[in-house]
């Protein structure tokens, strides 16, 4: 059984690594956030005072931020990753980050002489907590099998995308799909509430028919239909609504990049940056049923 290093014990970062425990893994974990650290210590997380710390004895390092600027800082700096681990040791960032940020940190890491893989997951909290995330994963092949050892308690599904930064370019696609099927269930699920159908009936025949998806199964936006769905608490955040907002700003950016016309998802980025602006970017992404239905207050 490995020491493995933890860093960023969020809503992803700290069930993922329960997981890890379970297959009897030992965890050192840091955040820069002491309710997380907390949390982490109560599960049974080796709590540290830093990266460095965290990084003692570690031979993997997985890092679980929310975005590109914070898996630079992680990484780089006289008291990153980078300085502080040691030769040999694995990094992998589960992080979904923008391709450059990415492309940054393998450079950086093969110029320090470290094997490093970017690794992002789909799954949301509920693949995390039951160990059933799809990770995919990319770098250098012999980083990615290696990867896969540590990977495979918090995984339904590795998958190995090719050359570096194509975990984050799948994840990218991926969330773009996610986000636009989020609003396309909220409007079918306005609309079937309005023509009178019973939620919990709608669900199970949407479920079973060609309206499922992903969202519609683990989010469906009434409360009392699906156990996950953040509307059981008044969209409390599984998946932040700011955090939808920067993964679909990533994806519109590869459009303009490579001069893809992503019309729904441009409408979507909308919807998210104006749940944002109106100071509600704490609450699930899920909310977006709330401009759907014209409840949603700023
Ligand atoms: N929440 C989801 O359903 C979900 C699903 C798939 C992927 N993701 C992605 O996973 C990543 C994490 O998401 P999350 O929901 O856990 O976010 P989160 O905000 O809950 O957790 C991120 C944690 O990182 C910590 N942090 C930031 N900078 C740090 C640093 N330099 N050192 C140590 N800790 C630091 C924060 O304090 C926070 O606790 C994001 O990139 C997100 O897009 C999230």
């Amino acid at each position: 059984m490995s020491t493995i290093a933890w860093i960023g014990l969020g809503h992803m970062g700290l069930p993922m690594t329960k997981n890890l425990m379970k297959a009897g893994h030992t965890v050192r974990g840091f955040d820069l956030s002491e309710p997380a650290m907390q949390a982490a210590a109560e599960a049974g997380v080796t709590a540290c005072a830093s990266a460095a710390e965290a990084l003692e004895g570690a031979e993997v390092v997985f890092t679980m931020l929310p975005k590109g600027e914070h898996s630079l800082a992680a990484y780089g700096g006289e008291n990153g990753i980078f300085a502080s681990a040691a030769p040999g040791t694995l990094l992998i960032d589960s992080s979904t980050i923008d391709v450059a940020s990415c492309q940054q940190l393998h450079d950086a890491a093969q110029e320090a002489g470290f094997e490093f893989v970017d690794a992002p997951v789909s799954g949301g909290i509920s693949g995390a907590e039951k160990g059933t995330l799809a990770f995919m994963v990319g770098g250098e092949e012999a980083a990615v099998e290696k990867a896969r050892t540590y990977i495979e308690p918090m995984a339904g599904n590795i998958i190995a995308t090719g050359a570096p930064t194509t975990g984050q370019a799948a994840k990218i696609c991926n969330n773009l799909m996610l986000f636009i099927n989020m609003v396309s269930t909220s409007e079918a699920a306005v609309l079937a509430d309005r023509l009178g159908l019973d939620h919990s009936v709608f669900y199970s025949i949407a479920k079973v028919s060609s309206g499922d998806s992903w969202p519609l199964r683990t989010w469906y936006p009434y409360p009392g239909v699906v156990d996950t769905s953040p509307a059981n608490d008044d969209f409390a955040p599984t998946f932040t609504a700011d955090l939808a907002l920067k993964d679909i700003k990533l994806a519109m950016a590869a459009g303009q990049d490579t001069g893809t016309d992503l019309t729904l998802g441009t409408m979507v980025t909308k919807m998210l940056q104006q749940i944002s602006d109106a100071g509600s970017g704490g609450k699930d992404c899920s909310i977006v049923k709330k401009l759907v239905d014209g409840t949603f207050e700023a």
